[in-house]
């Protein structure tokens, strides 16, 4: 039996962690798996009960679980609040304390979608799939020291963007075992011209290669990839890139898949449990009416299904029938161009549930 934490957070985190749910309860039943949901607070959610975004309670929760999948969190409500209770504060946190160093966001297109996609057939391609490994717990997210100066007639804020070489190593070594499980090339994404954490960066990731000869490297300038997902987004298998670098790109590339709703992700480290989330926020604005797509939510459980469980053929059948879903014309608001169908999230839950 497999412990899962569920934090679905705020805003439409709770909506699709409860579609998400419905589906492993779907799987459970064919495949010879049992799951216990645990519940836990976390974010605006906390704030409001217990007035801090992660509590003890909730962190112990998830140490002592399987795999923990996460909604959202943050909302207008709690964007007034000093930087340490913001909502935020909960999956930074996590990350942090659970050593979670490593972000895997897939890029996978449906063929369904792709008119979703807002590049240009020719562009995007028949079978756009890629993978954007994101180092999770470094560089300026965490980098100390970090804060705001008031002087009497200057301020200033600073943050530190700081990187070891054994933090660059771990994720470089993952995104190279995962390049070699996949079509083989990896790009490393950097900003070697201008940072000095940028270089520290590439000569690790050229230490690293050493090992993987059968791995085709290549090293790109930020700004240049960011540019080369709109040109040319086929070109790539694999990208690996710090942590700041990582969240821009990731939004960046998640809307050639149609929608950022459509995003799932995976958290690992150097051990269990990992943690599961959608790449989408908690969208205070469509929150609570049944707009949420929750197939993000979903395709990370699939995620969990394969990194944490083992249980690649169910991880495979949630991505079966989530494109069943799709292939039939079944569409929420965020990915409604050319829909048969406009759904909500619930409806969107029962469909998939149903090509379980
Ligand atoms: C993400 C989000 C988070 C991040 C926020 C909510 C702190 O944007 O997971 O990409 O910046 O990492
Ligand atoms: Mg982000």
């Amino acid at each position: 039996m497999y412990k899962v934490v569920l934090l679905p957070g705020d805003g439409i985190g709770p909506e699709i962690i409860a579609e998400t749910v419905k589906i492993l309860k779907a799987v459970e039943k064919q495949f010879d798996l049992e799951f216990c949901f645990e519940e836990g607070l976390a974010g605006g959610a906390s704030i409001d009960i217990y007035g801090a975004p992660l509590t003890q309670e909730t962190l112990t929760l998830c140490r002592n679980s399987d795999a923990i999948l996460f909604g959202a969190v943050g909302g207008p409500k709690w964007d007034g609040l000093s930087k340490e209770l913001r909502p935020e504060q909960a999956i930074l946190g996590l990350r942090r304390s659970l050593g979670l160093y490593a972000n895997l966001r897939p890029m996978y297109l449906f063929n369904a979608l792709i008119d979703a996609s807002p590049l240009k057939k020719e562009i995007i391609g028949d079978n756009l799939d890629f993978l954007i490994i994101r180092e999770l717990t470094g560089g300026l997210y965490f980098g100390q020291p970090k804060g705001i100066e008031k002087t009497q007639n200057k301020i200033r804020a600073f943050d530190t963007m700081e990187y070891t070489y054994e933090e660059i190593e771990r994720v470089t070594r993952l995104a190279f075992e995962t390049a070699r499980r996949r079509k083989g090339c990896l790009t490393s994404v950097d900003k070697a011209n201008v940072l000095e954490t940028s270089r520290l960066w590439r000569s690790v990731v050229c230490d690293i290669a050493a090992d993987y000869p059968n791995v085709k490297l290549n090293h790109m300038y930020v700004d240049n990839c960011s540019m080369q997902l709109i040109l040319n987004p086929g070109q790539f298998d694999v990208i690996l890139t710090e942590n700041t670098f990582g969240d821009i790109l990731s939004d960046e590339a998640s809307v050639l898949t149609g929608s950022i709703g459509m995003l799932p992700s995976a958290s690992l480290g150097g051990s269990k449990p990992y943690l599961y989330e959608p790449i989408h926020g908690s969208a205070p604005d469509i929150a609570g009416k049944g707009k949420a797509n929750p197939i993000a939510c979903i395709l990370s459980a699939a995620m969990m299904l394969k990194y944490s469980f083992g249980v690649k053929e169910a991880a495979a059948v949630i991505t079966n029938a989530v494109q069943k879903a799709l292939y039939n014309g079944f569409r929420t608001a965020d990915i409604a161009i050319g829909a048969k169908e406009v759904v909500t999230t619930s409806q969107m839950g029962d469909i998939i549930e149903k090509y379980i």
